[in-house]
């Protein structure tokens, strides 16, 4: 096998060993339960985890990459301990949601789709979460703020900052 590029952290591989000794038992069909067992133990799938995982089970790597990358479900970079969405719904964005979505990139330093530095927020877009009429609206984890401006979006991530 090739060498593929690692990022970043050390990833502690026996982490994994609980999730390879639940399905040890499968012959076949273990693939996607233990990739949903490594993403639990570390929150997303480290390429290291993946490279151990196609040892383990004897899949070759790129058929593990061919599964991650077809379910949404699966993350090959790290999630924020907060996820941020802003609202780019119809009725957000004629409530210029836009410009609360500036103000979000300029506080945090990220785009769209990517997660802090130091692993406090991931942000995301989203098409409508369903109150409109509180436009412009972001989620932060299971809260939402609505009838946002921009000017007060740093006092409102200043109290996840913890
Ligand atoms: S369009 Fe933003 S909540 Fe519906």
């Amino acid at each position: 096998m090739g060498s593929i590029a690692t990022s970043g952290h050390a990833v502690d591989l026996a982490k994994l060993e609980p999730v390879f000794d639940k399905y040890k038992d499968m012959a076949n069909g273990s693939l996607i339960p233990v990739l949903q067992g490594a993403q639990d133990a570390y929150g997303f799938l480290p390429i290291a985890a993946l490279q151990a995982i196609a040892k383990r089970l004897n899949v070759p790597i790129s058929q593990i990459y061919g599964v991650v990358t077809f379910y949404a479900q699966f993350r090959l970079v790290p999630r924020g301990k907060h996820v941020i969405r802003s609202c780019q719904g119809t009725a957000c964005h004629v409530r210029n949601s836009a410009r609360i979505l500036e103000s979000l990139k300029t506080v945090l330093g990220v785009a769209p789709g990517d997660t802090t530095e130091d692993l406090k927020f991931t942000l995301e877009t989203v098409a409508c979460i369903g109150c409109c009429s509180l436009a412009p609206v972001m989620m932060i984890d299971t809260d939402a703020h609505g009838r946002l401006r921009p000017d007060r979006v740093p006092k409102i991530l200043d109290s996840y900052s913890n």
